[in-house]
């Protein structure tokens, strides 16, 4: 049986929970979203790109599915959403932090504070802006689950700028922290580190961080060549391809699940082989 035969199989890990799935407009949050309600949940998507949501929420319907034109580096937003999210659906069981932008491979040599502070901005204090609002829900509640997004850029290499690397290091140890502040209150904090995943994140992020990101120099654009050249040399990943968006997708529900009920600041690497190499 092929992934994509699987991918959709109606299940029950998430019966009832009640899910945001920020980044949820594309790529590996709207996988995790699909599989969420697949696995019985009902999503609140949370998305910069208000419209991409709102879309995949009318897919949905409107039981199982709402949408929020959320920027998760505005705590304003993410107070309005969380707080319409629970009065639509009475609370929060489950986030999955997914929203994140990459840095276009910007070197330490070409770097533009601008642009290291965005990527900061979502991909650091947007993952701890959002924990933080959603924590005072679980926390009154006494359970809850909690998924970040790492990458494995967090453990070699050349897969990120240095940026994007920084930050994504940065989600796995915050993973930790916040993990063991909250692990005996009844909610569990962990993080899925994907490999190379076939989503248009490169662009996407241009789009958010604006004209700044196209004018770096050519060490970026060196370092996006030698990038790309691995991930799709043969040998480079053992499994011999990138991740499908499900595949990173049903890492990030497990977790999220109660088959993880031991499991506690962890960061799944889902990479197909990658950082064995
Ligand atoms: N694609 C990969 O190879 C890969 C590998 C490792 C980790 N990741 C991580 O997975 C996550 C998802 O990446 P993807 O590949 O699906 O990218 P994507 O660009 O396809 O999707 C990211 C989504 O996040 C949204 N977003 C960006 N900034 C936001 C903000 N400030 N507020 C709210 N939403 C925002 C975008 O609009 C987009 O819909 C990211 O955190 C990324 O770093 C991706």
């Amino acid at each position: 049986m092929t992934s994509q035969d699987s991918s959709m199989k109606a299940g029950s890990r998430l019966r009832d929970k009640v899910s945001i799935v920020t980044g949820a407009g594309a790529g590996i949050g709207q996988a995790v979203a699909q599989v969420a309600v697949a696995e019985g949940a009902r999503v609140a998507l949370f998305d910069i790109n208000g419209a991409a949501v709102a879309e995949a929420a009318d897919q949905f319907g409107s039981e199982t599915a709402v949408s929020f034109q959320v920027d998760v580096s505005s705590a304003d937003d993410i107070d309005r959403a969380v707080s319409a999210t629970v009065k639509q659906f009475g609370r929060v069981d489950v986030l999955f932090n997914v929203a994140g932008i990459q840095d276009q491979m910007m070197p330490t040599e070409e770097l533009k504070e601008n642009l290291w502070n965005r990527v900061f901005d979502i991909n650091v204090r947007g993952t701890t802006l959002v924990m933080e609002r959603v924590l005072r829900e679980m926390l009154a509640a006494g359970r809850g689950a909690i998924v970040n997004t790492s990458s494995t850029a967090s453990l070699i290499a050349g897969g990120g700028g240095v940026a994007y690397t920084a930050s994504k290091g940065a989600v796995a140890s915050l993973t930790r922290q916040v993990a063991y502040e909250v692990a005996d209150r009844g909610i569990r904090v962990n993080a899925i580190a994907p490999g190379a995943t076939q989503t248009n994140i490169m662009a996407n992020s241009a789009g958010i961080l604006g004209a700044e990101a196209n004018d770096l120099g050519p060490q970026s654009k060196r370092f996006t060549e030698q990038a790309y050249a691995r991930a799709t040399s043969e040998g480079t990943i053992p499994l011999g391809r990138f991740a499908a968006p499900e595949e990173i997708a049903k890492a990030a529900v497990f977790l999220a699940s109660d088959d993880a009920s031991y499991i506690v600041g962890a960061t799944l690497v889902v990479d197909g082989g990658l950082t064995i190499m």
